[in-house]
């Protein structure tokens, strides 16, 4: 139906007061902060999604057989509130993560919650939160919706019970230091996913399987991990957490082409819009590493940046393997990358006329 239901609200009895809002919010990192309340709905097989509500935020109470707990059924979306020069508070293209949302809930034998609700949900929890919307640059109150199996039942099924939440988190930059570009460690030992697996959903488990090589990466004094295909092991997919883009010296951006493998990211959607407006050529489709590589070293590949809604538009300096160490141009950002990262972020805080009806005012 086209009309939500409205969240009924349970106010925290004992909110952070102002002064103390203020010094949580002061030189915020990401994703360590959060709100005083947060947006709950409870579904079960019999009765669909009910008791929507927005209530203190705190510890989950739940049956330690409870089927996340066990089978991993669980979905996430990340997007973000930005606060504008005016003291408005928008959203960026928060349909495109309730669609991604029921996707991945699809894929996860997880019940579909309606672009509505999911909408109200957040309209409900940035309006009773919206002091917490932080306007330092670079900030941004960051969304978590996410979907847990929490029926009590050690069978693996389709869970017969599920919550939906949201959180908020006023953040800052996800790397620390903002627009330094980042080093990126070519996986070949490990792949995020694999051929009909659960590489395009946005569900835990593929991002707690990325953390063994992430880990591997940063001893050798890399950033981040870059993975390649399980088929073939020769085609760039993407970060663990973050779509990947090259630049071309003829200005062809390319990306790797969706391959069910990948995350469809809404940045990634966005900035491929955003660089075809710029009258520069995107090409979607496979990129083998071998192209890349060569592509570095012989100066073709001008510049390689990295995407997501988290870490916005980051720079990569410098690509490895076992049998490589190129630097990406001359490390440093490249005009392509600094571009799109400026448009981007003009259009999210309002700097910059939005012609592609991206946001929405809360
Ligand atoms: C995001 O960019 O919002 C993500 O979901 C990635 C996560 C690792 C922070």
């Amino acid at each position: 139906s086209s009309t939500a239901e409205a969240f009924r609200v349970v106010r925290n009895p004992n909110p952070a007061t102002d002064a103390e809002r203020a010094e949580r919010l002061k030189d915020l990192a990401f994703g360590l902060q959060f709100t005083d309340h947060m947006a709950h709905m409870t579904w079960t097989a019999d009765e669909g999604w009910a008791d929507r509500r927005v209530e203190p935020y705190g510890p989950l109470q739940m049956d330690p057989a409870a089927s996340v707990l066990h089978y991993a059924q669980e979905i996430f979306e990340g997007l973000k509130a930005y606060r504008w020069a005016d003291g408005s508070v928008h959203l960026f293209r928060p349909v495109a993560n309730a669609e991604r949302l029921n996707r991945s809930a699809w894929r996860m034998a997880l019940p579909e919650l309606p672009v509505e609700d999911f909408m109200e949900s957040i309209h409900a929890l940035v309006e009773i939160d919206q002091a917490w919307v932080p306007d330092a640059p670079e900030t941004s109150l960051y969304l978590r919706p996410f979907l847990i199996g929490t029926d009590v039942f050690l069978g693996l099924r389709a869970p017969k019970r599920v919550d939906y939440l949201l959180i908020a988190s006023p953040s800052g930059p996800y790397f620390k230091g903002g627009v330094k570009p980042v080093s990126i460690w070519v996986e070949r030992d490990y792949h995020r996913a694999g051929p009909g697996g659960t590489g395009a959903a946005k569900c835990g488990g593929n991002y707690a399987a990325s953390l063994r090589p992430q880990m591997a990466a940063i001893e050798r004094g890399f950033d981040q991990v870059l993975y390649l295909d399980a088929a073939t092991g020769s085609v760039l997919e993407e970060l663990g957490g973050m779509n990947v883009f090259a630049v071309h010296k003829d200005g062809t951006v390319l990306t790797p082409i969706l391959n069910g493998n990948i995350l469809e990211g809404v940045t990634r959607s966005s900035i491929i819009q955003l660089v075809e407006d710029e009258d520069l050529k995107v090409v979607e489709r496979d990129i083998t590493l071998t192209e890349l590589r060569q592509g570095i070293e012989d100066g073709d590949i001008v510049e390689v940046f990295a995407c997501g809604t988290a870490a916005i538009v980051t720079p990569v300096g410098r690509m490895a393997s076992e049998d490589f160490d190129v630097t990406v141009g001359d490390g440093e950002p490249g005009p392509v990358t600094l571009k799109v990262r400026q448009r981007l972020t003009d259009i999210q805080y309002g700097r910059a006329e939005d012609t592609y009806g991206w946001m929405t005012q809360v």
